[in-house]
């Protein structure tokens, strides 16, 4: 099956096309409590499976903010600037294991795209991390050592276009590329070489 690109790009939902990875944030706003309440009961009605929500959220936004700014990667630097982070962690008793398979970091990764969703759609930056030192930060928050922490969820406000460095603006107007439908599925089994091929 041929894959219409356009119609394929008209009928999904806007919200899933605005939700980007934003990294100029407003070092002088913060995020209101209220807010941040929501955010979490977005993360709380994601699916898992036997709806274990082995989820552990860590919400830093005072005294522990500047701790686990210092186990960010360098790259990460841009995230410096903002007022909350979200630490999502978990470990594999916590979730579904079947034989083989450990099923909390994919129930972690639906309960961050529920919190990015919700925060996009109240117009703040929403930016999933993976780069940060993971002994450290749990160290920094007290983390058991039997947790695994995947991702940091970075919050905060758009930084203003006119308060913007050009470089920065440069960046944060980048499209957001994506590889076609037709490179990542196949239907009715995995690909093969067409039957006049083989
Ligand atoms: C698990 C995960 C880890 C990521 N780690 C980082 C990171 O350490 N630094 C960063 O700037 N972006 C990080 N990103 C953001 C991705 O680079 C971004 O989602 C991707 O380039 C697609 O862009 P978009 O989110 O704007 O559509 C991460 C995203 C995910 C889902």
């Amino acid at each position: 099956m041929i894959f219409k690109k356009r119609n394929c790009m008209k009928s999904i939902d806007p919200l899933i096309r605005k939700r980007h990875s934003a990294r100029a944030i407003d070092p002088d706003r913060p995020v209101p409590d209220e807010t941040l309440e929501t955010l979490i009961e977005a993360a709380r009605w994601a699916p898992s499976c036997f709806n274990n929500q082995p989820w552990r959220i860590v919400v830093s936004k005072d005294k522990s903010l500047p701790k686990v700014k210092e186990c960010l990667s360098r790259g990460n630097g841009w995230a410096q600037d903002a007022p909350v982070i979200f630490t999502f962690a978990s470990k594999p008793e916590l979730g579904c294991q079947k034989t083989g398979r450990d099923y909390f970091p994919l129930d972690l990764g639906l309960a961050i795209e529920n919190i990015l969703l919700q925060g996009i759609s109240m117009g703040l930056v929403m930016h999933p991390i993976a780069g940060f030192d993971e002994i450290l930060l749990k160290e920094s928050l007290r983390i058991p050592d039997e947790y695994r922490v995947h991702a940091l969820v970075i919050v905060g406000h758009p930084l203003p276009a006119e308060r913007m460095e050009s470089s920065q603006r440069e960046k944060e107007a980048q499209p957001s590329e994506r590889k076609s439908a037709e490179e990542i599925v196949s239907w009715e089994g995995w690909p093969q070489l067409s039957d006049e091929k083989i």
